[in-house]
């Protein structure tokens, strides 16, 4: 009903509006004098945390691209390895696990039964098993040994969006913790870190700022049969994320791709005018990925790409290049997927909505899938 949207048109742009809320909810209380604090792991301890010898990941659909950027931060914060893995694929081979697996799974229903399958397999092979969930008292939390719930509200549109943001910040948050117990971060770069995290919801509110030029986008653009979207680093589960998030709402064919890839075949699909969303990553972070993704842009854009930036505020270099440029915030690399994601949601709900098509209950999709 109109109440229970309140005053939004629709589930979709109020859920995409709370996610600065979404953010904060799932941060507070859960860091007290400077620390990361999560009684609910308190079942594991630092013992036990420290023998983990392996994370794997399982999730279906937008969790697991929550879980795809988790891994970037979880292996560069606590050091040890991380795979991400669909629950349906995960179950159906014979996964290497045992006693020092951590078997983590993302769900935000709770019910999602690939997910659950693989989480009750996992504990029959001996791993310990921690769920990230955003419903109360759902079945796959209680199956497993501890559950870090996010506190993003009830997800009511279809597609995931809040939830989305908050599997990430439960993520990091398990992730900081993990770093810590493990002695991998000293306590500066935790800090940082932690505070990176809260200033999340106040960036957010900033990007949604931007959503009337990405609308007028959509818009424009309401015709359009294909659209790519580029990425590197934890911008590429971003770009996969941004495809789908099209797929869903606006039912336009979408890819996401690993910008890197791009020569290895990607880069035939470019002819002219072909959309190309590109999630560039901050010319501050390392390895300089900045230029490699920049001149993927050049690539594209001479072969009559039109190019749309999300690029970091003040990143003059895409500017050349870019058809469109949308600006996030300055965040810590880690931390850009949570910026973002946004203006890619948005694009797709704007686009659904300029199809006339219903973007809270988009044809053929059920917002938890409780069957094989
Ligand atoms: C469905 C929804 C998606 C969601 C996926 C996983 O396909 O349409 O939006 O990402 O299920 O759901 P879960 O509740 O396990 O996060």
């Amino acid at each position: 009903s109109a109440a229970e949207k309140g005053g939004w048109s629709s589930f979709m742009r109020k859920e995409v509006s709370e996610q600065p809320e979404a953010v904060a909810n799932t941060i507070r209380g859960r860091i007290v004098e400077g620390e990361v604090h999560i009684p609910e792991l308190e079942s594991f301890g630092d013992d036990e945390l420290r023998g983990i010898r392996r994370i794997t990941i399982v999730a279906c659909g937008t969790a697991s691209y929550a879980g795809l950027v988790a891994k970037y931060a979880i292996e560069q914060w606590a050091r040890v390895p991380v795979e991400v893995e669909l629950s349906h694929e995960f179950r159906y081979r014979e996964p290497v696990i045992d006693d020092t697996t951590l078997v983590l799974s993302i769900s935000q229903s709770g019910e999602t039964m690939d997910t659950l399958m693989a989480v009750k397999y996992a504990r029959e092979q001996g791993a310990r098993t921690i769920s990230i969930c955003n419903t109360q008292g759902a079945t796959i939390p209680r199956e497993s040994d501890a559950v870090v719930y996010t506190h993003a509200g009830p997800e009511v549109a279809v597609a995931s969006t809040k939830a989305f943001v908050a599997q990430i910040t439960a993520l990091y948050l398990f992730g900081l913790h993990l770093a810590r117990v493990r002695g991998t971060l000293s306590r500066e770069a935790l800090t940082e870190a932690l505070t990176e995290l809260q200033e999340i919801p106040a960036k957010i509110e900033t990007v949604l700022g931007e959503s009337e030029r990405v609308a007028q986008l959509a818009h424009w653009m309401a015709d359009t049969r294909s659209v790519l979207f580029l990425g590197r680093h934890v911008g590429f589960p971003i770009a996969l994320e941004g495809a789908l998030k099209l797929k869903e709402l606006a039912y336009i064919h979408a890819e996401g791709f690993a910008a890197g890839e791009l020569k290895h075949g990607p880069i035939a699909l470019i002819e002219p005018g072909q959309p190309v969303f590109v999630v560039v990553p901050s010319p501050r972070g390392s390895a300089s990925l900045h230029p490699k993704v920049v001149s993927n842009i050049q690539e594209i854009r001479a072969r009559g790409a039109r190019v749309i930036a999300i690029a970091e505020a003040g990143d003059a270099a895409v500017l050349p290049f870019a058809d469109e440029v949308i600006r996030i915030p300055l965040a810590a690399p880690l931390f850009e997927p949570l910026l973002a994601v946004v203006p890619l949601q948005v694009f797709a709900m704007e686009l659904s909505q300029a199809k006339g098509l219903d973007v809270d209950q988009p044809r053929n999709l059920a917002k938890s899938v409780t069957v094989e």
